[in-house]
């Protein structure tokens, strides 16, 4: 059976880093508050590069890990919400940075935090019906740009970075086992950054937001996002074990999005996977989005921890609200 096998990684955060002490003196917060609520320590900034910038960097290193040519990639998707420009997408950019002088398909995938996972899948289905044989899925966001930085609410929870894999067509049992996607757009208010796209130039209401929710800002009702995550992320984990007959015990390593250490803990639990097997990295880089799950997987990669047949179970929850499973046999 052809599968979709992980056979290169790399991940990349700007350097600039903003501790919750530098974000002490921007907004009415503490190191202990955000530390006890989230788990986040400190997070990366994009200052001078883009969304394109740092998912070029990432990509570059997985291609690079792959031991291929950017040459031999023969499909781009790139999971992103705050690419640098309406149009091109994100995943023409990273192309043309990588120098693909063949006009492979490249395209962006728009599912917040659950992004990743949904590359995954759509990457998974390119291979498995022979429309390509080695595919790059990178997962980039620069929400500093999107965050309110005088909203203490929102603005202490994310960080910028990209992370990629490339998968490679192989026969047997390594690979992808196993991929579930689900959103609920009926859930869309709790978790939305407004655009002015929305709004026509001849219209002077728009249809669904009122004004002061159109300013251009991650909002989040925190609490019921909260909430309906740990409960969809045990779901999709429960799915996920259930699909491939596997047990609690089978699993090698739980990659949670990472978005905070109590969303973490309480997926691993409702799951019955025990701590020591939870990779966790919030506290380093706070809520990245779709470059969360690549960039753990590539530090769990590059560890040395990982060994041929390991089971990793990767779950993420975000806007749409979107949220997403995989299973991988390394
Ligand atoms: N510093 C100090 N106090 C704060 C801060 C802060 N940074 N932020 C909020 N508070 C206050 C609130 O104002 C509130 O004060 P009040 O009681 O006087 O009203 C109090 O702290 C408690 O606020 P809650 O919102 O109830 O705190 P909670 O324990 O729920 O934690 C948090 C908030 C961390 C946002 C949590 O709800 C959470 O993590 N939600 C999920 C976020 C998430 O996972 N998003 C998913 C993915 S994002 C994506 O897809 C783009």
């Amino acid at each position: 059976m052809i599968r979709s096998r992980v056979i290169g990684t790399g991940a990349y955060v700007p350097p600039r880093i903003l501790s919750n002490h530098d974000l002490e003196k921007m907004v009415k917060t503490s190191d202990e508050w955000i530390a006890t609520r989230t788990g986040i320590k400190e997070r990366h900034i994009a200052d001078e590069e883009s969304a394109t910038d740092i998912a070029v960097k990432a990509a570059k290193k997985a291609v690079e890990s792959a031991s291929l040519s950017a040459d031999e990639i023969d499909l781009i998707i790139v999971a992103t919400v705050t690419s640098d420009m309406v149009f091109p997408s994100t995943a023409c950019f990273v192309q043309s940075r990588l120098g693909i002088k063949k006009n492979i398909p490249a395209f962006d995938i728009s599912a917040a935090c659950s992004g990743f996972l949904y590359g995954l899948d759509i990457a998974d289905k390119y291979i498995k019906n022979g429309a390509a044989k080695k595919v790059l899925v990178a997962g980039v966001d620069v929400f500093s740009r999107i965050i309110d930085w005088n909203d203490r609410n929102t603005c202490v929870l994310f960080g910028d970075g990209a992370g990629a894999v490339v998968l490679s067509a192989e026969r047997g049992n390594r690979g992808l086992l196993s991929s579930h996607l689900h959103s609920n757009g009926d859930h869309w208010r709790l978790l939305y950054t407004p655009s002015n796209i929305y709004s026509s130039p001849f219209k002077t209401h728009s249809r669904v937001h009122s004004h002061k929710h159109d300013e251009p800002y991650l909002k989040m009702e925190g609490n019921k996002v909260f909430k309906l995550a740990v409960q969809a992320m045990g779901e999709t984990c429960q799915e996920a074990l259930e699909h491939n007959d596997l047990k609690p015990a089978d699993v090698t390593f739980l990659i949670p999005h990472q978005a905070n250490i109590r969303i973490i803990n309480a997926t691993a639990e409702k799951t019955g996977i025990s701590a020591e097997k939870v990779y966790i990295n919030v506290d380093r880089y706070g809520n990245t989005s779709a470059g969360s799950i690549p960039i753990a997987l590539d530090e769990l990669a590059h560890s040395g921890r990982l060994k041929s047949g390991d089971i990793l179970l990767m779950a993420a929850f975000g806007g749409g609200l979107t949220w997403a499973s995989a299973v991988v046999r390394w």
